[in-house]
This record gives structure tokens, C-alpha cells and sequence, in this order.
């Protein structure tokens, strides 16, 4: 493995409709704005929501004649099921290649589908930081804990934590490097403070328990929904028609997930 890596930030989660691929455009172009080389693997194959974004995005700008950031985009596919067990994978094998092939850029976000597979592990395990926006609810809690109905403690870690704890011994063993993992509170809604206390409660202990953090992710906002098709992000600001007060605040809540993740310096010295 070369000395130069990009750092692997992989949005995972098993479960659809968390907002991993809203979550990893924003996080991309975010790190792009601030002049870090970013290339962005969307493991999605068959939504492509990432590379779909970043296409319209770089359909507008060519449209409008407007300067974007754009990150490079790759999208791998899962392989076929029924391979024979041990045959070589070409996705996982297609995963390695893109990553060394991108090994000087800064960052390579990876946005990984709500399923477990070979591909979405062999991601896991060359993380860096680990990404995994939940909304405030049991539902999506219980991918990661299983917590006591009566009084909301946890009783035990469930698949996606175990996944994620052998992804950490493949990664171990494999160069000795640890995994940031960052759970992100996505889609808050203040209107629910009962059920957002005990989440939050039962998220705390968890991540003693497992080994996350715990950070505010994107509020629910109907701008995050709107932006999709011309591909812009919050931080696109000037391109933005109307800016409003809103905008402006959920600006400030992308810049806040970005510090919370505290990721390395982002820019290196141009080589
Ligand atoms: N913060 C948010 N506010 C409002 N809508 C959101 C937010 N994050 C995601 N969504 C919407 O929720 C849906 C699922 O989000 P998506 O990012 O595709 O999740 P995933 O990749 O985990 O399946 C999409 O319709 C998306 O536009
Ligand atoms: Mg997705």
C-alpha cells in the first residue's frame, strides 16, 4: 500500500431512506468547497442517487455557465449473486482499484446502498471515519441496538454494530488503522422532544458500549429534497435563486456535521 491515502469517510447504514446519499453529496462538495480533491464512489449501483446528484449538478453548471466544485464520481456494482464462494469478486476488486487510483486525493467519500453485501463490507473495512445517519426513531435504532421496552435501556448490539465491529478487526489486521465511527442524528424534528430524549439516551449508552460518537446531522428541511435535480448543495449559495433565512441556518448545520466529524486537514500541498 502506497505511503499517500486518500481518508475513506463511508456513509453505512442498513437501512434506506437515513439519508446516507443526501448526507454524502453534502459532505463531498462541502470538503470540495473548501479546495480538497474529493472523489466520491456511489456503491448504489442500482439508485445511483449519488452519481445521479453530482450529474445534475454538473449539468446545470454547464447550463447556467456556473463554476461548481465538482467532485469525480465512480459508480461499482455489485457482482451477480451465485458466484461460486472464494471465486474472485470483480467488485470488491473494482472497490480496491478505484481507491488506489484515487490514493492522492484527500478525501474519497463512499455511499454504500441500505444492504448488506460483500462490496458494502469490503468499504467498511478500508474506512476511515464511518458515517451512519439514523433518524430519531426505535425503528432505525434497532439496526444498531436492541433496547428494553419498558424502561429504554439498551440489552444488546444488534447486526449493523457486529458488522461494523468486524470490519474494525479486518482493519486491524489488515494495516493496524482504527475507525472513527460517527453516528449522526439526522432529521431532528423539535416537535418530537420525548421520543428525541429517549434516542438520544439510549444512543449514548450504545456508543460507550460499541465504540461511536454521537453528532447533530441534518435537520428535516424541505431544501434537501428540492435541490436534487440541479444537483446544488447548501454551500452553492450563489447559485441559489433565493436565499432565505433557512438556508442560511441550514447552512450553518452543514458546517457543524463538517467540524463534528473532525476529519485531517484538508488540503494538501499541491504536488
Ligand atoms: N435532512 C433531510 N430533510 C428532508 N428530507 C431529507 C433529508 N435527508 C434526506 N431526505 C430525503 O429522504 C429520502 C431518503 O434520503 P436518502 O439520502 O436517499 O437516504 P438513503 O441513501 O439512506 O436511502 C430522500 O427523499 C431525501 O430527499
Ligand atoms: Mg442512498
Amino acid at each position: 500500500m502506497g505511503a499517500q491515502q486518500a481518508h475513506l469517510i463511508v456513509l453505512g447504514n442498513e437501512k434506506g431512506g437515513s439519508g446516507k446519499s443526501t448526507t454524502a453529496v453534502h459532505i463531498a462538495v462541502a470538503l470540495a468547497h473548501d479546495g480538497a480533491r474529493v472523489g466520491v464512489v456511489d456503491l448504489d449501483a442500482r439508485q445511483r442517487t449519488v452519481a445521479r446528484y453530482l450529474e445534475n449538478r454538473a449539468a446545470f453548471a454547464r447550463k447556467r455557465e456556473l463554476a461548481l466544485v465538482q467532485p469525480e464520481v465512480a459508480v461499482i456494482a455489485d457482482d451477480a449473486e451465485g458466484a461460486a464462494p472464494g471465486a474472485p469478486r470483480a467488485d470488491t476488486t473494482a472497490l480496491a482499484e478505484r481507491l488506489a487510483a484515487w490514493a492522492g486525493l484527500d478525501f474519497v467519500v463512499v455511499d454504500t446502498p441500505g444492504r448488506n453485501s460483500a462490496l458494502a463490507r469490503a468499504a467498511l473495512a478500508r474506512a476511515d471515519t464511518l458515517v451512519t445517519p439514523m433518524n430519531d426513531s426505535f425503528v432505525d435504532f434497532d439496526l444498531i441496538g436492541q433496547v428494553d421496552p419498558e424502561t429504554y435501556k439498551v440489552r444488546r448490539p444488534s447486526f449493523f454494530a457486529e458488522m461494523v465491529w468486524d470490519a474494525r478487526k479486518a482493519r486491524g489486521r489488515a494495516d493496524g488503522g482504527t475507525v472513527d465511527w460517527v453516528v449522526l442524528r439526522n432529521r431532528l424534528s423539535s416537535l418530537e422532544a420525548r421520543n428525541m430524549k429517549r434516542v438520544g439516551g439510549a444512543l449514548d449508552e450504545l456508543a460507550k458500549r460499541v465504540g461511536f460518537r454521537v453528532a447533530p446531522g441534518l435537520s428535516e428541511r424541505v431544501i434537501y429534497r428540492e435541490l436534487f435535480p440541479r444537483g446544488l448543495t447548501l454551500l452553492d449559495m450563489a447559485a441559489l435563486e433565493e436565499v432565505s433565512v433557512s438556508h442560511v441556518a441550514a447552512r450553518a448545520e452543514l458546517r457543524a456535521l463538517i467540524a463534528a466529524l473532525a476529519l485531517p486537514a484538508a488540503v494538501r500541498a499541491a504536488a
